[in-house]
């Protein structure tokens, strides 16, 4: 039996396996720019955070329906109960869908055909989190958020993702604020390409409860000690760290220096289906590697469970 746990770092557009891709290609229409998914699977190899972007927001073509945003959420689902996963806060992207003409509406009503009735179907809770792409304006953000208004019943909380370096969290301040207004949570990715300086505006500027990545953090002690202080979670992803080259191989990740810090960590897929590995692979791989001992892969269950947005009772209930 897989050990229980929250995912909370998952980029629902990023489960899309390539199976799955040239089906709904198929089913819509659109002509992938590779003969078959060993060609697409060729593809997967990065050398940054950019040039896998190119290739995810690429793929995103072939959704276009409700249907299409149910059926990539209820495989990714599916594989995430097999592996363990017992509570899935799931990231959107709804402005990279916006640009192909796909409106707010069906991403999100064709997400939640699959997550309301994620828990009778495969016993996996859920969350969806609204992402803003920090590199589209700030003014784009706050449509989105208006656009997304409609759909607040659904919506638990925001987020910011895509390219991070020139890019600061102020840059989204006022989406921040709207949005807290709103009582929606937030978290936001920083500190995965970009510098320490970013988690420390995440934190201060945007207010949020977790930090995306937050690897960089490493390189700055006294920021170290204040995520460790305040009990802030850390989302790590320790697969994408590779894939993406923030860390040159598995077995340097400072995943085992930063619970040695006292750093509330989580680790998650990210993007499972380009980066070699769902969140129960991910356990698998930092045990056999980085060497965590079965209580350190314990202490990382246990806070994903308390880093998720799941009330107390829920939270004990699932795990
Ligand atoms: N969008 C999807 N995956 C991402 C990542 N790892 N970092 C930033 N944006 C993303
Ligand atoms: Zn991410």
């Amino acid at each position: 039996m897989p050990l229980s746990k929250a995912e909370l770092h998952l980029h629902i557009e990023g489960t899309l396996e390539p199976e799955l891709a040239f089906e709904l290609a198929a089913r819509n229409g659109v002509t992938l720019p590779y003969a078959d998914t060993e060609a697409l699977r060729e593809a997967y190899r990065f050398q940054d955070l950019q040039s896998f972007l190119n290739l995810y927001y690429e793929l995103m073509a072939v959704l276009r329906t409700e249907q299409d945003f149910a059926d990539l959420a209820d495989a990714y689902l599916a594989r995430a109960a097999a592996q363990g996963v017992r509570h899935a806060e799931i990231f959107f992207d709804p402005q990279a869908h916006a640009a192909r003409g796909i409106g707010m509406g069906t991403v999100v009503e064709g997400l939640w055909r699959a997550l309301g009735r994620s828990e009778e179907r495969h016993g996996v809770s859920t969350r969806l989190i609204l992402c803003f792409l920090r590199d589209e304006s700030a003014a784009s953000a706050l449509e989105t958020l208006e656009a997304a208004r409609p759909y607040l019943d659904r919506i638990t909380g925001i987020g910011l993702d895509s390219a991070e370096v020139g890019h600061p969290p102020a840059k989204f301040r006022e989406v921040f604020e709207r949005a807290a207004a709103l009582g929606l949570r937030r978290v936001a990715h920083a500190g995965e390409e970009g510098p320490p300086q970013y988690i420390t505006e995440a934190l201060d500027v945007l207010g949020v409860e977790r930090v995306d990545h937050g690897l960089r953090c490493m390189e700055d002690p006294a920021l170290v000690g204040r995520l460790v202080r305040e009990r802030v979670p850390l989302t790590l992803c320790p697969l994408s760290n590779v894939r993406l080259r923030a860390v040159d191989t598995l077995a340097d990740h400072p995943l085992p220096a930063m619970l040695e810090a006292g750093l509330l960590c989580t680790v998650n897929s990210d993007d499972p289906a380009y980066f070699g590995g769902y969140a129960g692979d991910t356990f698998d791989a930092v045990h056999r590697v980085l060497g965590l001992s079965e209580e350190r892969l314990r202490e990382l269950a246990r806070n994903s469970f308390l880093a998720s947005f799941l009330e107390d009772d829920e939270e004990r209930r699932r795990r």
